[in-house]
């Protein structure tokens, strides 16, 4: 999610937010706003676009002058990208203005409750209903503003890190965290919010880091007080001093934004599953799925049309949806779809993936189903871009911006979401028992801690890493679900350490590619417990006996391939169809490692772009 910045102290607010967003810019964000109080009225300006864009608005529109304000860099998840959707959002009476980064679940509850109570919304974004909550819980109770914050934090469900600010209290900014970073720089007599230090580092090292389940009213001039909001009771502010530079904060202490990446996916798919996978209630939400059943119950066949990484997850779609919900289930490369002539029907669903949402050749393949009557579902991670706004319907990934340009936390939200539609389609069709049902939602549910303990072999991969980094070619063998994830990892190897890497199903290996097995091909093998063992356990065998290197992907505590490989990596048990959520981790780390070992540019490798929109 994107970028919170704030200040209340004796300089001008708007250059230090104006900036401060400047510096948040490396998070991607699609619109940004200002509230400023210039001691008498409440100014807003907010923009789609780009923060130069903002800052263009604002010196035409508004007075800049004024010691406090908010600032906001929005990556929608409700609402798509313009200028009523940006932040900040105001409540109804005017007087009270939020930013927020995150995503409230229970919004339309509370959107329908706070309706029926007369109040009335110009965006079609969650935060909204957030700030007319806090300004109806104040009025109702007759509150001051940090009291009325915490107690209507308490009827949320959801992510967040706010900043909201009360015109008629024009003194103090209350801010309030789950889920998202929020940071306060103290300076000497002033405060600094954002949602890293990067915004205040230059005038400040003294932070101070909210904890998940606090909120703190900070007074000009005077305090800050924190607490929590379950009860708010006092927590003791503790102020470190920083010794990172711009660059480490930018990059959240990691040296590049694909090991940044790789490490939020366990956030980046809870935050994807979130409001969606409601194992208590033994529900998969998603209203792109229930408006539309009809289209997926009487389809003929699923085709998933997209490109590289996003093809991949369309293949685990295809064992998914044709293993659970016994839907069939055809995978095509956007590129060679849209050129070759396919039959397509109006009883196709087309699933087009794409986490830029702006790939030309997705796009060009979109346009072609719908030109032939077929109903087409997008799963993109940026709201309102192309491929969003032209597909029939979708679910997002709520991955936040990928930077990097291998793709890493957009494959796992992206698998996270096909699962659930996977499993939701399965459910209705009466293709899966409610007991097995309700044991995927928990295992899923599960997912998030499991990525992090996979996550805690790195420097174990590191170690491999350095033993092969000067291969000129490897190969990735995999069975099942996790044949897609062959395919990924080599991907990875690939684009960022410039290797020759093939990934292939297992059993193909005897068709032809095990003549290149000697003591200088390594073979990566995802050999988890789940289906095919026994068969990828022979096939490993195949390659010892060929004098070829084996990095074995094993199931946590599995001995057996132990005496086979050259090294096993391990990852924690799941069921069959979740695995590649978890396979997929020690490849990534693997190619990443390896990159660095190399010198490689990871975050931009040569010849490759973010977002491919051409042919
Ligand atoms: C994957 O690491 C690459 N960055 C690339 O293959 C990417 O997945 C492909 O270009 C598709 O992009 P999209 O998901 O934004 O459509
Ligand atoms: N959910 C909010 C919105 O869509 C905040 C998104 C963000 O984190 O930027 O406006």
């Amino acid at each position: 999610m994107c970028g919170i910045v704030g200040y209340i102290g004796q300089k001008e607010a708007f250059p230090i937010i104006i900036e401060g967003l400047k510096r948040l810019e490396y998070r991607g964000y699609d619109s940004a706003g200002v509230a400023l109080f210039d001691g008498n009225n409440l100014n807003v300006c907010k923009t789609k676009g780009k923060v130069a864009d903002l800052e263009e608005k604002v010196n035409k529109s508004i007075p800049t002058h004024g010691n406090i304000g908010i600032g906001h860099t929005r990556w929608a998840t409700h609402g798509v990208p313009n200028d009523v959707n940006a932040h900040p959002h105001y409540s109804n009476s005017g007087d009270l203005v939020i930013i927020h980064n995150g995503i409230i679940e229970n919004y339309e509850s509370l959107r329908k409750e706070l309706t029926a109570r007369g109040y009335e919304f110009t965006s079609d974004t969650d935060t909204e209903v957030l700030v007319n909550l806090i300004e109806d819980v104040k009025l109702k109770e007759n509150l001051k503003l940090g009291k009325a914050v915490q107690v209507a934090l308490n009827q949320v469900i959801g992510a967040y890190a706010i900043a909201v600010f009360d015109k008629n209290k024009p003194d103090e900014i209350v801010i309030a965290r789950l889920g998202s970073p929020l940071a306060v720089g103290v300076g000497d007599n002033e405060f600094f919010i954002a949602s890293d230090a990067s915004p205040f580092i230059e005038y400040t090292k003294n932070a101070i880091y909210l904890e998940d389940e606090e909120m703190a009213i900070i007074r000009a001039n005077k305090d800050i007080k924190i607490r929590k909001i379950k009860d708010d009771s006092l927590v003791d502010p503790y102020v470190q001093e920083l010794q990172m530079n711009l660059e480490q904060i930018e990059k959240g202490g990691f040296d590049h934004f694909m090991l940044k990446e790789i490490y939020e996916q366990p956030s980046a798919i809870r935050d994807t599953y979130r409001g969606r996978l409601l194992v208590k209630e033994g529900i998969v939400k998603m209203a792109g799925i229930n408006d539309n059943i009809e289209r997926f119950l009487n389809a003929d066949r699923i085709i998933v049309v997209a490109c590289g990484t996003s093809w991949h997850a369309g293949l685990v779609a295809e064992y998914i949806f044709e293993d659970i919900a016994r839907i069939p289930v055809e995978v095509e490369y956007a590129s060679e779809f849209r050129y070759r002539n396919p039959v397509i029907t109006n009883k196709d669903v087309v699933i087009a993936i794409s986490q830029s949402g702006e790939t030309a050749d997705t796009l060009a393949a979109i346009k072609l189903a719908k030109s032939h009557g077929a109903f087409v579902f997008g799963v993109c991670n940026v709201v309102g871009s192309s491929i969003a706004r032209e597909t029939h319907a979708g679910a997002y990934t709520h991955a936040g911006p990928e930077i990097g340009v291998a793709s890493t936390k957009a494959f796992t939200t992206q698998i996270t979401v096909l699962t659930l539609i996977a499993l939701k389609l399965a459910k209705i069709k009466g293709e899966i028992s409610l007991p097995e049902f309700r044991h995927h939602l928990q295992e899923l549910e599960l997912i998030p801690e499991k990525v992090q303990k996979a996550l805690e072999s790195e420097d174990h991969i590191k170690m491999i890493a350095n033993k092969y980094k000067d291969v000129r070619n490897c190969l990735y063998l995999g069975r099942g679900y996790n044949f897609p994830v062959a395919l990924e990892g080599a991907l990875k190897l690939k684009e960022i350490s410039y290797i020759h890497a093939e990934g292939y199903p297992a059993a193909e290996m005897k068709h032809g590619p095990i003549a290149l097995i000697d003591e200088n091909m390594p073979v990566v093998v995802i050999a988890t417990k789940k289906g095919h063992y026994e068969k990828i356990v022979s096939n490993i065998e195949e390659i010892k006996a060929r004098q070829g290197k084996i990095i074995a992907v094993v199931t946590e505590g599995d001995t057996n391939v132990q005496r086979l490989a050259d090294y096993v990596i391990e990852v924690p048990e799941t069921l069959e169809c979740l695995s590649p959520l978890l396979t997929t981790i020690p490849l990534q780390l693997l190619s990443y490692h390896i990159a660095v070992l190399l010198d490689k540019n990871v975050d931009q490798p040569r010849n490759l772009a973010k977002s491919v929109t051409v042919e």
